[in-house]
């Protein structure tokens, strides 16, 4: 694994929640390691006009909550972390400049940059100028700029981002990141389609009738109404993470684990993906009140900062279509949102089920086509959170008969858990930044892959649309089942009843 080299880590938002909850705990996790730790430095930067005294309380407050020892936060604290005020003229980046400069002299670093971006999306662009034009896009080691997700609201502003971005750095120093591609399940995608014979042959449209991602989240919008109202569902989650999710279902093998020879992958096949009908392939839904996980929750409207007219989706669920060799036929069923009735994100593969059925109770041979003649499907369930795992379903013979000679099947599963296996796994935001330390680019989001993305769903970014209400708790509105009625994801201890449902 290639080796930390001493770095100055800059965080532009230092004072936003994400470094509190994410970015911070994460890099003092990394740091753990003395020898590293002694030559990485962090420097916060923000709007607010704190001392670097503020900066390491605000720190310390988060690795508090996290259960690190007093004593070893409050010396990397003070150690390890400063702070500059950033406002948004040339001065200022100057300032930063001069700053940087003076820290690495100081504490003798080599002048390798991380400038993260945790900042509003509509700032990007004006903080990638702002690093360009007082020639920090340079340094004497490397340089690279990190962009959270948001990357643009839709194609044409992801393309004027890439561009402002490009102007200044070249896109090797570019790391966009999408958290989704950190967690260690995501990543065991590839390993699990791609270290695994027996599965990536039964992968195409042989032998698969349909794939379902599901990304549900018990929790509403919480305090960020005034973001997501201007954002929705499409925007927050689709053209993001579950997308990373299809591209990873999706994607042929590439030609090595090189960054680039699977990105080239993941845009192949999503440049392949047919843009959905908003029409026919796609349903909205806003959730009103109900109940989630026992508590009584209120409605997206009494949401803070939501409109009491909003029609903003915090619900989707689409059927796309890949009319390549491999997936031509196999509809993909996407279906995420907020206040739905518990977390999971999890892909339901259902394999194509037997040509002739053996099983039926009168003991005469069928051929499966609607209810009268059933032959059930295998079906492998991936879990990417929580209880990460995997269930492989499949048919068999129940003990007794049937009363009339004929074999009683019944469903059960083999299971596997990340979690048994392995114990905790690390959070991807841990991951995430180690790889743009280490310059590994294999897990961010490529210029023309972002692009790509924004392409496929900009039919529906625009389209009137109904949004239709459903309640909190529940699945998603009932028009969800024009596109698919018996969605196979659901709880991973979900083990189903064939049996009692009399076979
Ligand atoms: C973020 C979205 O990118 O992902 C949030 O902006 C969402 O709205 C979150 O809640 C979900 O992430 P995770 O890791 O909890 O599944």
């Amino acid at each position: 694994m290639p080796q930390i080299q001493p770095h100055l880590f800059v965080i532009f938002g230092a004072t936003g929640d994400l470094t509190k909850r994410k970015l911070i705990p994460a890099l003092y996790h990394l740091m753990q390691d003395e020898d590293v730790a002694r030559r990485c430095v962090v420097l916060g930067a923000a709007r607010s006009d704190w001392s670097d005294e503020q900066f390491r309380t605000s720190a310390q407050e988060a690795l508090r909550e996290k259960g690190y020892s007093e004593e070893a936060v409050s010396t990397w604290c003070t150690r390890n972390l400063f702070y500059q005020c950033l406002g948004d003229d040339g001065d200022d980046y100057a300032a930063l400049g001069d700053r940087i400069d003076q820290l690495e002299r100081h504490l003798d670093l080599p002048g390798n940059r991380a400038f993260y971006l945790s900042l509003p999306p509509s700032i990007y662009g004006p903080a990638v100028e702002g690093l360009g034009e007082a020639g920090l896009s340079e340094s004497p080691g490397w340089t690279r700029v990190v962009v959270e997700k948001p990357f643009g609201y839709d194609l044409p502003s992801a393309k004027k981002l890439n561009e402002t971005v490009h102007r200044h750095f070249d896109e090797d120093q570019v790391y966009r990141i999408d958290h989704y591609l950190g967690k260690e399940t995501v990543q065991n995608l590839m390993a699990f389609r791609f270290g695994n014979a027996i599965f990536e042959s039964l992968w195409n449209r042989e032998h698969i009738e349909r794939i379902e991602i599901t990304v549900a989240e018990g929790l509403g919008v919480g305090g960020r109404g005034g973001y997501y109202d201007q954002s929705g569902h499409v925007r927050d989650m689709v053209q993001n993470h579950l997308t990373q999710l299809l591209t990873l279902v999706a994607m042929e093998p590439p030609s090595s684990m090189d960054a680039n020879a699977i990105r080239q992958e993941k845009v192949k096949v999503l440049n392949a993906v047919q843009q959905p009908n908003p029409e026919t392939d796609v349903v909205f839904g806003q959730y009103q009140s109900g109940t989630v996980e026992g508590e009584s929750v209120s409605g997206y409207r009494e949401e803070p900062d939501v409109p009491d007219d909003s029609t903003t989706e915090t619900f989707a669920a689409l059927r796309l279509n890949i009319p390549n060799w491999r997936w031509q036929g196999v509809p993909f069923y996407l279906r995420t949102g907020k206040r739905l009735p518990t977390k999971l994100t999890q892909i339901a593969v259902r394999f194509e089920g037997a040509p002739v059925s053996l099983f039926q109770t009168d003991g005469q041979p069928c051929i499966p086509q609607g209810a009268d003649c059933e032959a059930r499907s295998n079906e492998l369930l991936i879990t990417l959170q929580p209880d990460e795992g995997f269930d492989l379903r499949f048919e068999v013979k129940a003990p007794g008969d049937n009363g009339n000679g004929t074999m009683n099947l019944e469903t059960q599963q083999l299971s596997f858990s990340y979690q048994d296996a392995f114990g905790p796994v690390p959070d991807a935001y841990e991951t995430l930044l180690r790889d743009i330390i280490v310059g590994d680019p294999t897990l961010f989001v490529r210029g023309d892959e972002v692009e790509a993305s924004w392409q496929l769903y900009s039919p529906l970014l625009d389209a009137e649309r109904p949004v239709h209400p459903y309640a909190a708790g529940t699945w998603g509105p009932e028009a969800v089942d024009r596109l698919l009625s018996n969605w196979t994801s659901g709880a991973r201890e979900r083990v189903p009843q064939r049996a009692a449902e009399g076979a």
